[in-house]
């Protein structure tokens, strides 16, 4: 049985370090004191918070039930042909570490998802994505616990519905499922993708034939470390805003008014803006409340130096909301979930 700790901080738990207490908290090694784990919160009717990293949930206060956090571990090759491999990995592996085992091993796909923080079972929550590649690209199937009947059940890339920072879990079965293991399907021959405008440019130097996936994972590292603050030192969740995806026509319109609009193709309806230049142009760069700030050398970042409580976090974001909203008429949707 595993380990239940009533009372429990989870401020070394949440990036941000919001200082929040839950009623219980637990740790899982494996997929039986994770069932032992749910069973307990279905006798003391406790509300959950799976838990991976924490480095994509904003603490609104302190949670009135069970945090389970998983931290399940092993990795193992399911399939395998002369192309590729099929790699299952457990949901409490690190994403990064598992990033730098594949590059080491000789698979290919994860590198330009270098330095993600957080757990490999979160990683198809929000489809994760960086510099051109998206979670989706090198994605097999998953396995997940159904919380109500205990059945485990897999689930085909198509069936997760993954979309931008989207999937099926956000969605229609929110809450419903503990994903317990990520099968990935990674390339044994390097092939390289280059389509991120700001990714060619830091490998500008070698020519594109040249460009080994060693070098994409070390030039995404550094854009990364140029710009997005470390949680260790500078507690933050990464984009606290999703970019706005609108439609063409209120796009023509905008960028009439505001012609440097940064923006980038979705399909023949719709175009994605960049929040962090709105964030910026509405003049919040370096700017802040109450110990809660707006990145200097990214405005889409949120940070918490001062490790304040959630709720002034979501007070700065409402009001970057409402100054966005104001200037531009684009409502900007918050990326990390909420709780309680
Ligand atoms: P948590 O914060 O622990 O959980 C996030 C959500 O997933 C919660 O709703 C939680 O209940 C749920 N969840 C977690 N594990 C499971 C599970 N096993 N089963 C079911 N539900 C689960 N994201 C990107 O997409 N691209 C980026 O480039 C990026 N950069 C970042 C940079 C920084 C500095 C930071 C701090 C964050 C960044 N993020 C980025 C966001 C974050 O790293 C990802 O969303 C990551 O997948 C979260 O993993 P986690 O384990 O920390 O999730
Ligand atoms: N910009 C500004 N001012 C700012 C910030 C950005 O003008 O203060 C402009 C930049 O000059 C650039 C554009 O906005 O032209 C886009 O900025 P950036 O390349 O940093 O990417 P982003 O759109 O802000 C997204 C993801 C990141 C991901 C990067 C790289 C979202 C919400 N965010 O950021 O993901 O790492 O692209 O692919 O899609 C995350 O989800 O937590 C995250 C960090």
């Amino acid at each position: 049985m595993p380990l239940f700790l009533p009372h429990f901080n989870i401020q070394k738990f949440n990036t941000l370090a919001v200082p929040a207490v839950a009623d219980y908290f637990v740790s899982v090694q494996n997929d039986e004191e994770l069932r032992e784990a749910l069973a307990f919160a279905k006798t003391e009717k406790l509300p959950l918070l799976i838990l991976g990293g924490g480095s994509n949930i904003v603490l609104r206060a302190d949670f009135p039930g069970l945090v389970i956090h998983v931290k399940t571990r092993g990795l193992d090759i399911v399939a395998e042909n002369d192309e590729h491999v099929w790699l299952k990995v457990e949901a409490g592996e690190n994403w990064h570490q598992l990033v730098e085992y594949t590059l080491d091993n000789g698979y290919y796909g994860l590198e330009n998802l270098s330095l993600i923080p957080g757990s490999v079972g979160a990683a198809p929550i929000q489809n994760i994505g960086a510099y051109g590649v998206e979670l989706k690209d090198v994605f097999a199937e998953l396995a997940a616990l159904n919380i109500q009947s205990g059945l485990m059940v897999t689930f085909t890339k198509e069936s997760c519905q993954f979309g931008y920072r989207e999937s099926i879990f956000k969605q229609a079965l929110k809450d419903q499922y503990v994903i317990t293991s990520v099968t990935l399907k990674l390339n044994k021959t390097p092939a390289v993708s280059l389509q991120y405008p700001a990714l060619r440019t830091a490998l500008a130097n070698i020519p594109p034939r040249e460009i080994s996936p060693g070098q994409v994972s070390a030039a995404v590292i550094a854009i990364r470390q140029s710009k997005l603050p470390d949680p260790q030192t500078i507690p933050n969740v990464g984009s606290f805003f999703k970019n706005p995806v609108i439609p063409k026509g209120q796009f023509e319109v905008l960028r009439m008014q505001f012609p440097q609009l940064v923006s980038y193709p979705v399909d023949n309806l719709y175009i994605k803006l960049a929040a962090g230049w709105l964030i910026d142009q509405a003049g919040w760069r370096g700017r802040g409340i109450d110990g809660v700030r707006v990145h200097q050398d990214q405005a889409l970042v949120l940070t918490n130096p001062d490790k304040r409580e959630g709720k002034v976090i979501l007070q700065l974001a409402d009001r970057i909301i409402a100054s966005v909203q104001e200037m531009f008429g684009v409502t900007l949707e918050m990326e990390p979930r909420v709780y309680p």
